[in-house]
């Protein structure tokens, strides 16, 4: 099982796709395992997008996570990484295929709605970034044996 971290971004939240963006995971089999309502500041903005420092979009990423609250959640699953990724489709929301959250969702420009780890370095990282280890609550379904079995 992998673990990934995922953030419904301002604009997701604005646009009240929450809910639709979770039932796609939902449905798809990945399990919550910790989840929150959060106002990112500059300092986190900045620890999260530490990669992009220097980037000529960096300082407008950095304010538009930190615009409106965000949902950030930890998804378990097998090769969750991989698959959450490809549920959220390419980043410039106008090449993401239909059938995408971006392809679906969002059209252009570079609000495109979630972000989801990339790699399982990146992924131990951001999970550890914006989760304690006692924020996060791995639990049994019962459905699990019919997902993954
Ligand atoms: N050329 C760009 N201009 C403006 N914003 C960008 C650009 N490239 C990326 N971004 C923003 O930075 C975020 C992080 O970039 P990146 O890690 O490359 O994409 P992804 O979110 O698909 O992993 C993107 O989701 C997008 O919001
Ligand atoms: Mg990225």
């Amino acid at each position: 099982m992998q673990r990934t971290l995922v953030i419904i971004k301002p604009d997701g939240v604005q646009r009240a796709l929450v809910g639709k963006i979770l039932a796609r995971f939902e449905e798809r089999g990945l399990k919550i395992v910790a989840m929150k309502l959060a106002q990112v500041d500059r300092d986190l903005a900045e620890k999260h997008y530490a990669v992009h420092q220097g980037k000529f979009f960096y300082e407008g990423l950095v304010n538009y996570i930190s615009a409106s609250p965000v949902v950030v959640m930890v998804l378990e699953g097998h090769e969750a990484i991989g698959v959450v990724r490809a549920m959220v489709g390419a980043t410039r929301p106008w090449e993401a295929a239909a059938g995408t959250i971006r392809g679906d969702y969002a059209l252009m420009g570079l609000r495109n709605l979630i972000h989801a780890s990339d790699s399982p370095e990146t992924a131990a990282n951001e999970i550890a970034l914006w989760f304690t280890t006692d924020q996060i609550h791995p639990y049994a379904r019962e459905m699990d044996r019919w997902v993954n079995e």
